[in-house]
Order: C-alpha cells, then structure tokens, then sequence
C-alpha cells in the first residue's frame, strides 16, 4: 500500500483542537461547545460540519439554541439569521454583525471534530464596512 501525502492533514495540523464528535451532532443540527474560552456552535449539513461564534453579535443569545435551515442559523431571540459556512448576517436581519466563523477539520476515521480557534475569521461587507475594530 503506497503511502502519500495531500497536503491536508485530517488530524494533527497546528492549531486544530478536538472538540467533538460527529456522533454528538445530528444531521441539519446545532451543538454548542466551549474550547478555550470560546463559545463554539457547531452545525452540520449534509455531513459537513461547519462552526462560527455561538453568542450572538446583537445581545449574546446562545446561537445553539436557534433553529437552522439549510445553512441558515436564525438567533433564537431576535431572528438575526447567519450563514454558518461564514458567519454572515442576512442582509435581511441587519440588526446584527456577523459572527466569527471557524476552520474545521473531521478526522474521517474516529468521526472526530477539530476546530482551529485561533484561525478564526470575522467577515467584512456590507454594515461591517463601517466598523473600526
Ligand atoms: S440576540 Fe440574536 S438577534 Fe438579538
């Protein structure tokens, strides 16, 4: 059996971090997590898990506890909805910023999910084009 190396390590690459397992999340649902200070909320859509912020940018609702729609998560206070692939907010639900998004890697052997926390990326456009942090 050859051995060879595709440039993306499922496990092990700097800065990925277990922080689930695919058996703890169901198919189009949501699982809140905790890695290093960080409230994480998973979502997975067609077997492809996905995580941004779980405090909502408009009053900190927990994101987990939203209802998700394809790859639409609605906050479960005020209906901001975001895109999990990103982070976005719709341009519908303006109200809030967008969320913190998260590379994610699943180890397809253990069904393990590893996020990587301090590779987090906030999007810019739209109302955030304003912002100055
Ligand atoms: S707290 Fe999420 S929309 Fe208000």
């Amino acid at each position: 059996m050859a051995y060879f190396y595709t440039g993306k390590m499922s496990k092990g690459e700097p800065g990925f971090q277990k922080i689930a397992n695919k058996k703890d999340i169901k198919e189009g649902g949501l699982l809140g997590v905790e890695l290093g200070g960080n409230n994480i909320v998973l979502a997975m859509i067609n077997g492809q898990v996905f995580a941004m912020d779980a405090i909502c940018s408009h009053q900190g609702a927990p994101l987990e506890e939203g209802t998700l729609e394809g790859f639409n998560l609605t906050c479960p206070w005020h209906y901001a909805v975001f895109d999990v692939r990103n982070g976005k907010v719709s341009d519908r639900t303006v109200w809030a910023k967008n969320q913190t998004s998260y590379p994610v890697n699943v180890d397809d052997s253990t069904g393990d999910i590893l996020v990587n926390v301090s590779a987090g990326i906030r999007q810019k456009g739209g109302k955030e084009a304003t912002d100055t942090e």
